[in-house]
């Protein structure tokens, strides 16, 4: 018979060189196995003498015992490497600093029509808001502007049917609201106005507040002061000065346009005022009985102011943006710097 320490030893040398625990479980099956040397040995017991069997088969034991140790030795020593791979591998370093969290914010227009609604709130004016799609009877022929007259022609429509369009100005939201809520009315409405118009300063699609104000004694020295007090509460600036130009609008009369002094340059003369000292920020007027008389409201009674104004504009000189076209890129880098602080 063979001398099982002998194949032991020979086990635990094959085995001590092997990293892959397939071939591992292989060189314990030429051992161990079934067919394996030391199960063969075990089988030749019974042709030794009674007398020889016991300590031959302790001897076998014996050897079979060393290569159990081995194999486990060795498949220890492969998993722990694999662990210490994976450790090494999937290494976290906790002392790193943190991403953190990105906070969003309000788009600079979002936070101009919150402010500019906000003030006119705090002065009793309710805010409403229309359809963006109309009918040219509310954005056009309510307002005064029949049909094939020429102030259509001062808007650029998107028509979106025979008679439906992307609403040209807020405007057909005085008549809205005053379709629905009785006199004496007081609202402003923000919303998105459309025109087919896109250069250096105009976009397709562009914001105003509309403003109306109809009660029993409301008067044009009362539109100047409403729009003079919310362009100085807008700008932060108590002295902002203020000036009234004579305008036309068809659906009101008189109408005027509304300049403020320069709020980059102070009235010197820049490259924001074009050199004039005056920015132009509204169009307004006496709302017209044209206007008022086919919605049943007695203008004998009743006078009304109105004004629109343009929201990106009054956001370009109130932040300092001087492309207006930065309003609807969306780079981040430009948005991140509205993120926090006062409107
Ligand atoms: N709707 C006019 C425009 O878009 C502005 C305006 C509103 C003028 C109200 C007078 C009164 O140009």
């Amino acid at each position: 018979m063979q001398d099982p320490h002998l194949i032991a030893a020979e086990a635990v040398n094959a085995m001590a060189a092997i990293d892959d625990p397939a071939l591992l479980e292989e060189v314990k099956a030429r051992y161990l196995g079934k067919s394996g040397s030391l199960t063969e040995l075990l089988k030749q017991l019974g042709k030794l003498d009674a007398a020889e069997r016991p300590a031959a088969g302790a001897r076998i034991n014996e050897a079979k015992q060393q290569v159990e140790a081995a194999l486990q030795g060795r498949r220890d020593a492969i998993a722990r490497r694999e662990l210490e791979r994976r450790l090494a591998a999937e290494a976290l370093d906790v002392t790193l600093p943190g991403r953190g969290q990105g906070s969003a914010g309000l788009h600079p227009v979002t936070r101009t029509l919150a402010r500019i609604t906000e003030l006119f709130h705090s002065i009793g004016f309710d805010v409403a808001d229309g359809p963006e799609i109309e009918s040219d009877h509310y954005n056009f022929t309510a307002l005064n502007i029949p049909a094939n007259h020429p102030a259509r022609a001062m808007h650029d429509t998107f028509y979106v049917g025979p008679s439906d369009v992307l609403r040209t100005h807020t405007s057909p939201m005085q008549v809205r609201y005053l379709e629905t809520h009785p006199c004496p009315a007081k609202v402003v409405v923000p919303g998105r106005v459309y025109r087919c118009d896109s250069d250096m300063t105009h976009t397709p699609m562009f914001h105003q507040v509309e403003g109306l104000w109809v009660d029993e004694d409301v008067s044009f020295a009362g539109l100047k002061g409403v729009l003079v007090d919310f362009m100085r509460a807008f700008f932060e600036q108590d002295a902002l000065r203020a000036r009234f130009r004579p305008s036309f609008f068809p659906f009101t009369e008189p109408s005027a346009e509304m300049d403020i002094g320069c709020v980059a340059c102070g009235g010197a003369g820049c490259r924001v005022c074009s050199h004039t000292g005056w920015l132009e920020v509204l169009g307004c007027g006496m709302v017209h009985p044209n206007v008022l008389s086919p919605l049943g409201i007695d203008t004998e009674r009743f006078v009304g102011f109105a004004f629109g104004l343009g929201v990106e504009r009054l956001a370009m000189l109130r932040y300092g943006v001087n492309d207006l076209r930065l309003f609807f890129e969306n780079d981040l880098r430009f948005l991140a710097q509205f993120r926090e602080g006062a409107r």
